[in-house]
């Protein structure tokens, strides 16, 4: 979740870009860097990890007079966290920071280097940079040359630029990500990519649209679109910094189950191919001798290699076992070396995931680990790690984490699936296309947060709640319940639906309240008839399906059953919303909720 800023004006330019990007902390990066131009010269510095060691480097710089500047916080998606690979790119006498993804860099790339031009870093960003200069050598126009290299570009870009040979003026152009253009009182310019950058910098400013590039310089801003001026919609700019991190949103929550649909792409992004999955981090014979995977993690990440787990073994036949790190650590373990061993964290951070880590190494297992943060403890120690990239999360109850986890597993088990052969060409289609509509499946409706909103109402006494669901819905029956506990304090439990008869149905009665998954894909008559016995004994249930079910209190509808996965995310949504909106009915801190911390690193 890479954050810019830009600046132009009489103030110390390094101090206003470093500034900006502490506010942009709040998103996460691993790198940082900023270019500042003076007359006709340039000064770049760039450092790997916190914006301390940028600010070390850059202690004996400071910009006098008149200049402007970029800077940009980076979250490596593609090449590793390196200072080469963080931004500002330069070409011969320009700089670009860049946030999204350019679909056809490949492309692009190739084209450049075959007409001699040499590349320094793995990113797609690099290739605007040399693009514009290609395209000033040929035409000798700044502004004709930015409007060619940004008509170029394909997918998702806020992009600033800057060059000796217009040296008063910072290009930009937006089309998926976010950009932000304003002014102070003393008419200098700053460049954002989200509000927090702005606040008590800019007094007027000017949200970008999809398709606007333009130049700015203290004279003042121009923005084209469709090649056509168009009129400034300045607007004032008020709020908090904590508020407007947030998004609009009440919480970080709730602004994260919003993200899933955009980082579960992030996910995906240059592993799902046409026909199979691709993953750069590993090679095939990364799996040569092994015959069972075991999973460790703990909470929601447990919770999400457990789901995982089912599908491993359906569809890479593989024999696929998951711990609680807790309990794993204590319980002298059969470690044999044909188990590869997963850990999930998010945080890369929990003592208890990460001793089992260290655990399996002793014992001479091959470790991978399916992490959110680079550059975690958990990441440096296992032998190779699959990133999630869901961004930062923020609030101690996990969502977007949880998605991009199930995500990478999935893709994973596919992976393996190629390798061994255990799935046909056309079975595995099926499931990348699956894949790729993941991120529509997951978007949060206006209908559906409204009708979330209105049933949590219903929800908020009784003596406890019940989630049951089959197959990997039990996995995410387990994690329903946990995110409503964790936030609302009301009990709740994850319940095998097939077990309910085997004890907890003796707890049914009107105030015992069950959330029941029943996805049209998987066993549907089978948790359709557990629903039945519970409605039996006047369970209050809430039921989420494609299928309207009438014997139920309460219905959610669910639209995509085309396939398991589809049916799973879209749930996860539901179950994460209704315990959102159950504890703000509450009155509970969403984000940090009591006795959690959101990085258990004590055991
Ligand atoms: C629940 C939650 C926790 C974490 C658990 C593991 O919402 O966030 O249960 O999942 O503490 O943390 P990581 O994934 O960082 O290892």
């Amino acid at each position: 979740m890479c954050g810019i800023v830009g600046y132009i004006g009489k103030s110390e330019i390094k101090d206003i870009l470093v500034d900006g990007l502490r506010e942009l902390e709040y998103r996460g990066y691993d790198s940082a860097g900023i270019a500042v131009l003076q007359q006709d010269e340039i000064k770049s510095y760039k450092a790997v990890g916190k914006l301390i060691n940028l600010e070390e480097k850059t202690k004996d710089f400071a910009s006098e007079g008149f200049g402007l500047g970029i800077g940009h916080t980076r979250w490596a998606t593609h090449g590793k966290p390196t200072e080469l690979n963080a931004h500002p790119h330069l070409g011969e006498f320009s700089y670009v920071v860049h946030n999204g993804i350019i679909e056809n860099y490949q492309e692009l790339k190739a084209m450049l280097q075959s007409e001699g031009v040499t590349f320094l870093s793995q990113t797609d960003t690099e290739v605007i940079v040399h693009l514009f200069e290609k395209n000033y050598k040929a035409l000798n126009d700044p502004m004709a040359a930015f409007e060619k290299t940004v008509e170029t570009l394909e997918g998702a870009y806020a992009v600033l630029l800057i060059t000796k040979v217009d040296p008063d003026k910072i290009y930009f152009a937006k089309h998926g990500s976010p950009m932000i253009v304003g002014n102070d009182d003393n008419g200098d310019i700053h460049f954002g990519s989200s509000d927090a950058a702005l606040i008590g910098k800019a007094t007027e400013v000017i949200y970008l649209d999809d398709g606007d590039y333009g130049y700015t310089s203290v004279e003042g801003i121009n923005i084209l679109h469709n090649r056509k001026p168009k009129a400034l919609n300045k607007k004032a700019l008020i709020g908090d910094k904590i508020s407007a991190q947030k998004g609009g949103f009440r919480f970080f929550m709730e602004k994260e189950i919003y993200e899933q649909s955009e980082v579960l792409g992030d996910t995906l992004i240059g592993r799902v191919l046409d026909d199979k999955i691709q993953f750069d981090e590993l090679d095939e014979n990364f799996f040569d001798g092994i015959e069972e995977i075991k999973i460790c993690a703990c909470g929601t990440s447990y919770n999400s290699g457990l789901a995982c787990s089912y599908i491993f073994e359906r569809q890479a036949k593989i024999k696929a076992t998951v711990e609680v790190a807790s309990e794993f650590r204590y319980k002298e373990p059969l470690l044999t070396k044909n188990t590869l061993f997963v850990v999930i964290s998010q945080s890369g951070e929990t003592a208890d995931t990460l001793e089992a880590l260290k655990m399996a190494k002793a014992a001479g297992l091959k470790t991978l680990a399916i992490c959110n943060v680079d550059n975690s403890s958990i990441v440096r120690i296992a032998d190779r790690t699959i990133l999630a990239r869901a961004g930062i999360e923020k609030g101690v109850a996990s969502t977007k984490a949880f998605a991009t986890q199930v995500m990478a597993m999935w893709m994973l088990t596919i992976y393996v699936a190629q390798i061994r052969k255990t799935m046909t060409p056309q079975e595995i289609k099926v499931e990348l296309n699956a894949m790729r509509h993941i991120p529509t499946t997951v978007v949060v409706t206006d209908k559906l947060h409204e009708k979330m909103k209105r049933l949590s109402k219903r929800y908020l006494h009784g003596h406890g709640f019940f989630f049951i669901g089959r197959d990997m819905f039990y996995p995410l029956a387990l994690e329903g319940a946990l995110k409503l506990k964790e936030i609302s304090y009301l009990h709740a439990e994850g319940y095998p639906a097939g077990e309910m008869k085997h004890g907890p149905i003796a707890l049914a009665d009107s105030e015992l309240f069950t959330v029941a998954l029943m996805p049209k894909t998987l066993h549907f008559d089978k948790i359709k008839s557990n629903v039945e016995e519970l409605a039996a004994r006047d369970a209050t249930i809430l039921a989420i399906s494609p299928e309207r079910i009438e014997l139920t209190d309460d219905y959610v509808h669910t639209y995509h059953s085309d396939h398991p996965m589809s049916e799973f995310f879209e749930m996860m949504v539901v179950t994460q919303l209704l315990a959102l909106e159950v504890s703000i009915r509450l009155g509970n801190d969403v984000d940090m909720p009591r006795n959690l911390a959101k990085s258990v690193t004590v055991e």
